[in-house]
């Protein structure tokens, strides 16, 4: 079988290192993949969808899977799909499920999907009629994507309107901030789950959780994830049924009434209220990074899964996962997630340890290779990931294998896991 991932960060490079460790896996591709991904396949540099469904077709690619958002939101599925050539991920029309918050929560509304109460708008008052009923926190969106930078928690209501004005005069986000969504905020703790659906059926991944922010403790600003875990226990059978119940199901039956039936990666963004799970967003991809985590917990083929997914046929596929957690440290770059960075050698230690060899590992996002060096080349560069028997476990790993990993301002948190370790 010959596949093709298309990305470019620790996501893309977590899925093409099991890929590349499936036997009947011929030949692998990454578009346009990183400095690491080549020592994975080989790198593809055609950015243009046409004459990347061209390559496809004649390369006699079985499956190519998609990693972010921007190409889903592009329609470059429709485009390999109309070619006949099998592809994981979401239509153009079932992408706007990540492409509009509004289109998101207007769905989520009309098929009684749980959700924070909320308004869409492009009129300044009546957005500030709303922020003024709501109790603060105030939450603004802008509608369209901006990179994880488009939602503003406001702590005042004149923060909020402010908020608001900036987006919908397009000052700070261009025309994806015309419209824009307001809600009241929501106080709990946030999960990330992972449905691989194929328009009817879908697996459920194990529950993760991201940290979000740059610091330790939650503070500072936020970034596209500096850590993850899982499977995580602030999961219990109870969140489990009610997300299959009452957020999936709906979702699935729901996208197929609108038309475009999803297929792909459902993200569902949740926010764990009282013990009630309330949908905050959807993405339509894998999250990064907790794809890095996820991924080597697969016990079954992840080339079946995404390739059954594709061809709609996930409805007898038993997944297995290991009985293990992953825990997955990121390290970013010195100015992460501010600016660029001056590229940085990366010096993994020689130092063997059999732990790390067999229990450990690195998935690489943001680096270069440059006469057989690698380089730090900004924003998240790597992923170090540690797998056991217990999260305390896993996270020693992941730590030990940071030890080892060395780069000119690097930077971590220290404290990924914690909210499964105050628990336990
Ligand atoms: P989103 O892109 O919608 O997931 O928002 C990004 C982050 O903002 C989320 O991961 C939450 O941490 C936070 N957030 C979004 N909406 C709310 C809300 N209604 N209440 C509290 N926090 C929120
Ligand atoms: N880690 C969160 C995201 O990928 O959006």
């Amino acid at each position: 079988m010959n596949i093709m991932v298309m990305g470019s960060g620790g996501r893309e490079y977590s899925i093409g290192r099991m890929l590349a460790q499936e036997s009947h896996i011929e030949k692998l591709y990454f578009a346009p993949g990183n400095g690491a991904t080549a020592a994975l396949g080989d790198n593809v540099t055609i950015q243009e969808y046409d004459a990347l469904a061209d390559f496809a077709q004649e390369q006699k690619i079985d499956l190519t899977i998609v990693g972010p958002e921007a190409p889903l939101v592009d329609g470059v599925v429709d485009i390999f799909k109309a070619r006949g050539l099998t592809i994981f991920g979401p239509s153009q029309a079932a992408a706007r499920l990540e492409g509009s918050k509004v289109y998101m929560k207007n769905f989520l509304a009309k098929y009684g999907i749980p959700t924070a109460r909320y308004i869409e708008t492009d009129h300044i008052e009546r957005a500030f009629e709303f922020i003024e009923s709501l109790p603060t926190p105030v939450v603004v969106k802008a509608d369209g994507l901006c990179a994880g930078k488009g939602v503003i928690i406001a702590h005042s209501h004149d923060e909020a309107k402010q908020a608001v004005s900036q987006m919908l005069s397009g000052k700070s986000f261009g025309d994806a901030g015309k419209k824009v969504i307001i809600e009241e905020f929501l106080d709990g703790y946030e999960l990330s789950m992972f449905a691989i659906c194929d328009g009817s059926d879908y697996i459920l991944l194990p529950a993760a959780q991201d940290h979000k922010r740059l610091l330790d403790n939650d503070e500072g600003p936020n970034t596209g994830g500096m850590g993850a875990y899982a499977p995580t226990p602030l999961v219990n059978d109870a969140i489990y049924d009610n997300v299959k119940e009452r957020i999936i199901r709906p979702t699935l039956d729901g996208m197929k009434a609108e038309g475009a039936p999803f297929e792909g990666v459902l993200f569902i963004g949740l926010m764990v209220v009282n013990g009630e799970p309330i949908t905050l967003e959807f993405n339509v991809r894998f999250g990064d990074p907790e794809c890095e985590i996820l991924m080597p917990l697969m016990e079954s083929s992840v080339s079946e899964l995404f390739y059954k997914a594709a061809t709609n046929n996930l409805s007898n596929l038993h997944v297995k996962f290991k009985e293990q957690y992953g825990v997955g440290v990121v390290m970013a770059s010195r100015n992460y997630p501010y600016g660029s960075s001056d590229p940085a050698e990366i010096i993994v230690d020689d130092i063997v340890h059999q732990e790390l060899e067999e229990h450990a590992h690195i998935s690489y996002a943001g680096v270069r290779e440059i006469d057989g060096k690698l380089y730090a080349s900004g924003g998240r560069v790597l992923v170090c990931v540690g797998l056991g028997t217990s999260i305390e476990e896993a996270r020693d790993r992941a730590y030990m294998l940071c030890g080892q990993v060395h780069f000119a301002g690097k930077k971590i948190r220290t404290d990924i896991a914690y909210q499964a370790l105050k628990k336990a």
